[in-house]
């Protein structure tokens, strides 16, 4: 099976994770390709990274029946992976697609999650509060921030003397192997 993946992006995204799932998606033996962008906002760097890669990227304002759109947008699709999106996603989209919704975080759910814990702020806390472990973790998307069943974790060991921007720059290295990986495991069943 060929599924149709969409990337829903963030208003600022570097389109880091984007990039990874749709060079993955290339590959023959992949269950899936990516066959849509969808971002917030017509600037971020990822749209534009999304047009070089040759995939259709679509702007989706937020505002009046922001839900309905998005979840239009989305028709066709086999599944919705979130990468770098930073709001709740509208009920009528998680209603259009149930289960099929995934999302990554910067760190090991359950732990460092939840409103507020995004980018920087991820890493910050971690350091601060002395963990020695950090790492990554596909999950699938609810009504709530990061709640959602882990599909996959993958695991880094702080180095001595690791800042937060050290330690973001090898947490989202382990996230462009860990996404597409949780991408072709919910793909296969
Ligand atoms: C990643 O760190 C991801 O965990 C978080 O947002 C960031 C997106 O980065 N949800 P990029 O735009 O994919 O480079």
């Amino acid at each position: 099976m060929d599924a149709r993946v969409a990337v829903i992006v963030g208003s600022k995204g570097r389109g880091s994770n984007m990039e990874r799932l749709v060079l993955a998606g290339r590959a023959r033996e992949y269950p899936g390709h990516v066959a849509l962008v969808v971002s917030p906002s017509l600037d971020a760097p990822a749209v534009a990274r999304a047009t070089e890669l040759g995939v259709p990227a679509v702007y989706v304002a937020r505002g009046e029946r922001y839900g309905c759109r998005l979840a239009q947008a989305l028709e066709g699709m086999d599944l919705v992976c979130l990468a770098g999106y930073m709001w709740l996603l509208p009920t009528e989209v998680l209603r259009a697609f149930p289960g099929r919704v995934l999302n990554i975080h910067p760190a090991l759910l359950p732990r460092f999650g939840g409103k507020g814990m995004y980018g920087h702020h991820v890493h910050e806390a971690v350091v601060a509060a002395g963990e020695t472990v950090s790492g990554c973790t596909v999950h699938y998307v609810t009504e709530q921030y990061d709640e959602g069943a882990t599909i996959l974790q993958r695991r880094y060991l702080l180095a001595p003397g690791e800042t937060p921007e050290s330690l973001a720059a090898a947490i989202l290295r382990l996230e462009h192997e860990a996404y597409p990986e949780a991408v072709a495991r919910v793909l296969g069943g």
